[in-house]
C-alpha cells in the first residue's frame, strides 16, 4: 500500500515537473520574426493538417519522408529557406529544380507540399507560406520515421526569385567533397562541424544514385570503405553509370535512428563527405558518441536543424506568401489587387 502510494506520488510529481517540450530541449536562438506561435490565431490547425497527411502518406510511400528532408536542406542552403526550392524554371531562365544536385530530389516531394498547400489554403486561406510547409514537412519527416518530436520556429516567408544554376552548385556541397571542403562551405553559413556531423545523421533514410558514391567503388575501392560493403555496392552498381539505388543506412533504411553513425564506425558511409567524418581525426569523436547513444545524437540533430532551418530567412513584409508553391505570385496580379484596395478606398 505504502509503495504504491511513493510510487503515485513520484509519477504525479515527475508529471507536474515535466518541463514542457521546447524548454527541455536545448535549441539555438531563434530570429526575430519568426515564433512559436506564429499560425496560432490565423490558422490554428496546420501543425494537425500537416502530420495527418503526411502520417497518410508514409503509409503508402515511406521514401517520401526522406524526399521530403531533403527538400528542406537543399532549399535553406541555397538562399536561405525562403521556398526557391520550390520554383519552376521560366523564361528568364532554369530554376534551382534544374541544376544537378536538385535533379534527384523526389518528384512526390514536390507534389506533396503542393497537396499539403492546397488543404491548408482551404482551412485558412492563403497565410501560411511555401518555406513554412516544407519546414514542417521535414519535421514531421522525421518523427514519423521514429525520430525526435520538436518545435520549429515559423513565419518564414517565400522568396521571389530562384538562384542561379552556378549559385545552387556552389552552395550545395556535393558528396565527393572531402570534410574541410564541406566545412568551408558551411562556415559561410555559420554551420560548425558540429553542425555537419549531426545534420549528415539526415542520412539514416532515403536512398542514393550509384552515380553519387561511384567515385568511391570505381575503377577501384576507396581503401577507407569496409570490403563486403564494397561487394555488396559492386553488385548494386555493376558499372560507373548504374542508375540502380541503393538505401543510404543500409541497417535500417527507413528508420530515424542513430545506425548511420555505426555505419560510418564500421566503414560502412556511402559518401566520401559521409565516411570521412569519421576519417577525421578531429570530429571522429562526436560520430563515435551518436554511434553509441542516440538520445544525445536526437538533442543534437534538433538544435542543428532549428539552427539550419532559420538560415537566411525572409520575414515581416519580405518575399511574399505564393499563391501557388511552384511559381511566384504574378506580378500583374499582385498590381491589381493592390488598385483595387486603393478603388475600395475611393469616393465615386
Ligand atoms: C554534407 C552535406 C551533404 C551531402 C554532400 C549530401 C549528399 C546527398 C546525396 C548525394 C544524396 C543522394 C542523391 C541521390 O543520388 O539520389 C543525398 C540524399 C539524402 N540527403 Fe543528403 N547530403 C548532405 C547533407 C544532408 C543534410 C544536411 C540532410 C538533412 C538534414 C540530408 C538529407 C538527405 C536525405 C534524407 C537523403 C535521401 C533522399 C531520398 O531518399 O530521396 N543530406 N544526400
Amino acid at each position: 500500500m505504502a509503495s504504491t502510494f511513493v510510487f503515485f506520488l513520484l509519477s504525479t510529481l515527475s508529471l507536474a515537473f515535466s518541463p514542457p517540450e521546447a524548454e527541455a530541449q536545448s535549441l539555438p536562438p531563434i530570429v526575430n520574426g519568426l515564433s512559436f506561435t506564429f499560425y496560432k490565431s490565423t490558422c490554428p490547425k496546420l501543425e494537425s493538417i500537416v502530420r495527418k497527411f503526411l502520417k497518410e502518406q508514409f503509409e503508402k510511400d515511406i521514401g517520401l519522408a526522406a524526399g521530403l528532408l531533403r527538400v528542406h536542406f537543399h532549399d535553406c542552403f541555397v538562399q536561405g529557406c525562403d521556398g526557391s526550392v520550390l520554383l519552376d524554371g521560366s523564361a528568364s531562365g532554369p530554376s534551382e529544380k534544374d541544376a544537378p544536385p536538385n535533379l534527384t530530389l523526389r518528384p512526390e516531394a514536390f507534389k506533396a507540399i503542393n497537396e499539403l498547400r492546397v488543404l491548408i489554403d482551404n482551412a485558412c486561406g492563403r497565410v501560411v507560406s511555401c518555406a513554412d510547409v516544407v519546414a514542417l514537412a521535414a519535421r514531421d519527416s522525421v518523427f514519423l520515421s521514429g525520430g525526435p518530436q520538436y518545435r520549429i520556429p515559423l513565419g518564414r516567408r517565400d522568396g521571389r526569385r530562384f538562384a542561379t544554376r552556378n549559385a545552387t552548385l556552389a552552395s550545395l556541397p556535393a558528396p565527393t567533397f572531402n570534410i574541410s571542403t564541406i566545412l568551408s562551405i558551411l562556415s559561410r553559413i555559420n554551420l560548425d562541424a558540429a553542425d555537419l556531423v549531426a545534420l549528415s545523421g539526415g542520412h539514416t533514410i532515403g536512398r542514393s544514385h550509384c552515380s553519387s558514391f561511384s567515385n568511391r567503388i570505381f575503377p577501384s575501392r576507396d581503401p577507407t570503405m569496409n570490403r563486403a560493403f564494397f561487394d555488396h555496392l559492386r553488385f548494386t552498381c555493376p558499372t560507373a553509370s548504374s542508375t540502380n539505388t541503393t538505401p543510404l543506412d543500409f541497417r535500417s533504411p527507413n528508420a530515424f535512428d542513430n545506425k548511420y553513425y555505426v555505419d560510418l564506425v564500421n566503414r560502412e558511409g556511402l559518401f566520401t563527405s559521409d565516411e570521412d567524418l569519421f576519417m577525421n581525426s578531429k570530429i571522429k569523436s562526436i560520430v563515435q558518441s551518436f554511434a553509441v547513444n542516440q538520445t544525445l545524437f536526437f538533442e543534437k540533430f534538433v538544435f542543428s536543424m532549428v539552427k539550419m532551418g532559420q538560415l537566411g530567412v525572409l520575414t515581416g513584409g519580405k518575399g511574399e506568401i505564393r499563391a501557388n508553391c511552384s511559381a511566384r505570385n504574378d506580378d500583374k496580379i499582385a498590381i491589381w489587387r493592390a488598385m483595387e484596395k486603393e478603388g475600395d478606398k475611393a469616393v465615386y
